[in-house]
C-alpha cells in the first residue's frame, strides 16, 4: 500500500461509524491468537457488508470461509429480524474461538456455523439463497460458483472477495501460482456468464459484485 492509500484508508475510517465492542475484540484476539489475521474483513469491509446486506435485505445468506467469524457477524448486524447466515470453515481448530464470539454477540439464532469442506457441506444445505459471501479457498472459486449457482434466487446476490488479488490479476502469472490463476479463471468465467450482471467494486483486494438475472 502506498502512504497516500494509507493515509486515505485512515482518512475513511475516521468518517465512517465506529467498530462495535465485539467486532473490535474480535479483531484485536485474531491478530493475538491466529495465524495469518490479514484475512480478516476488517472494520471498513465489514461495515460495507453489513451495509450491503441492509440495502440487499435477504432472509438466507452464505458464507464460504468463515475464518474467525468477522465478516459473519458483520452481516448479522445488518440483517433484518427473521433472516439467517450459514457460514462454513473447513479449519476445525477455529470452532471453539468462532463459537465463542458467535455466542458473545448474541447471534447464536442467526448465524448457523458448518465445519467442513464447502465442496461437501453446499450439497447439504437444503435452502435458496439471497446472497452469499465467497472467501474460501482461492482456487476453488469455480467450484463454489458452480455448485451454489442453482440454490440462489433469481435476484440473488454474490459477492466474491479478493479478486484483484494483491494487483497481481494484471502482473506476469507464475505458472506454479495456482491462487492468481485461480482468481484468473474466475474473473473470466464470470464474464463470460450471461445468467448473471456483474461489476467488480476496486476496495481493498477487490469484490465481484454478481447478480443472478
Ligand atoms: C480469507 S479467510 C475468510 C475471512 C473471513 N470471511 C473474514 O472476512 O473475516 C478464508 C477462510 O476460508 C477457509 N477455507 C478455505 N477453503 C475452504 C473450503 N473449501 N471450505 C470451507 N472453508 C474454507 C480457510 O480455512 C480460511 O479460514
Amino acid at each position: 500500500m502506498t502512504d497516500l492509500s494509507i493515509e486515505l484508508e485512515q482518512y475513511i475510517l475516521d468518517h465512517i461509524d465506529e467498530e462495535g465492542e465485539v467486532l473490535k475484540d474480535l479483531n484485536r484476539q485474531t491478530h493475538v491468537k491466529m495465524l495469518q489475521p490479514r484475512m480478516l474483513s476488517g472494520h471498513l469491509q465489514g461495515q460495507i457488508l453489513k451495509m450491503l446486506c441492509q440495502m440487499i435485505k435477504p432472509t438466507n445468506v452464505l458464507e464460504i470461509g468463515t475464518y474467525t467469524g468477522y465478516s459473519a457477524l458483520s452481516m448479522a448486524g445488518g440483517l433484518e429480524k427473521e433472516a439467517h447466515i450459514d457460514t462454513i470453515e473447513i479449519n476445525d481448530e477455529l470452532e471453539p474461538f468462532i463459537s465463542s464470539f458467535i455466542n458473545k454477540a448474541g447471534c447464536g439464532d442467526k448465524i448457523s456455523l458448518h465445519i467442513g469442506d464447502a465442496l461437501e457441506v453446499i450439497p447439504t444445505l437444503d435452502k435458496k439463497y439471497d446472497l452469499v459471501f465467497m472467501d474460501g479457498d482461492k482456487r476453488l472459486y469455480n467450484e463454489y460458483y458452480d455448485l451454489i449457482f442453482d440454490k440462489l434466487n433469481s435476484g440473488a446476490y454474490i459477492l466474491a472477495d479478493n479478486v484483484l488479488w494483491d494487483g497481481k490479476v494484471v502482473e506476469d502469472v507464475n505458472p506454479n501460482d495456482t491462487y492468481t490463476k485461480g482468481i484468473l479463471d474466475f474473473n473470466k468465467k464470470i464474464k463470460l456468464d450471461s445468467r448473471v450482471e456483474k461489476v467488480i467494486l476496486p476496495f481493498r483486494d477487490g469484490i465481484f459484485l454478481i447478480r443472478k438475472k
